[in-house]
């Protein structure tokens, strides 16, 4: 299923409209998800866990090697295990898009994506997506619009812009702020990031 929603049709629902019309919680990892959990843990013979088993993870264009077990989230992997705490742990039950990183290139809830199901994917994270020498068009357009406050949301928000402009070049503030419907600010500074997604969306990321 597509993580994307068609932002050229003016009635088009928002991921957060359709997470909130389904129920977030037992929808959240299909829908933003590339990967089926039954398509990873469902095949006969493949039972593992319940102790931690040996994961190769390919992270920001690095292979790294972690022991888990099967019931920890890429978020709790990523940050606990790995140091990658650009993703923050916020709802951790898929409704506020603060641990969003790029599985496959499509935005996914880490709190909600097990370590063990990204296996063979190409996670990347904020900190593979720029660095402050070396900045993103959306994370440049976020430092021009001052779009943060706190800035506990503003990697998750990041990523998903990243992601988002990517596929939508020349976006309209509508679209972009459609297409970030599924990340929220508590500090609501979303003036500034939608106009840091319409800057970045001319420029591509
Ligand atoms: S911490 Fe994952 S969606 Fe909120
Ligand atoms: S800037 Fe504080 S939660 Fe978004």
């Amino acid at each position: 299923m597509s993580d994307e929603i068609d932002t050229s049709k003016p009635t088009g629902l928002s991921r957060r409209g359709f997470l909130k019309g389904l129920g977030v919680g037992s929808v959240a990892t299909g829908l933003l998800s590339p990967v089926s959990l039954n398509e990873t843990l469902a095949k006969e013979g493949d039972v593992v866990g319940p102790g931690e088993v040996p994961v190769t993870l390919k992270i920001n264009g690095q292979g790294r090697k972690v022991d888990v077990e099967p019931r920890v989230t890429l978020l709790d992997a990523l940050r606990n295990r790995l140091d990658l705490t650009g993703c923050k742990k916020v709802c951790d039950r898929g409704t506020c898009g603060a641990c969003t990183v790029l599985v496959d290139g499509h935005p996914v809830y880490s709190c909600s994506m097990l370590a063990i199901e990204a296996e063979g994917r190409e996670i990347t994270t904020v900190e593979g997506i720029g660095t402050p020498e070396k900045m993103n068009a959306v994370q440049k357009a976020f430092v021009e619009h001052d779009a943060q406050q706190c800035g506990f949301c503003t990697p998750g928000f990041v990523v998903a812009c990243t992601a988002f402009v990517r596929k939508h070049p020349n976006a309209s503030i509508d679209e972009v702020r459609a297409g970030l419907g599924g990340n929220l600010c508590r500090c609501g500074t979303y003036a500034g990031m939608m106009l840091a997604g319409v800057d970045a969306a001319k420029g591509g990321a």
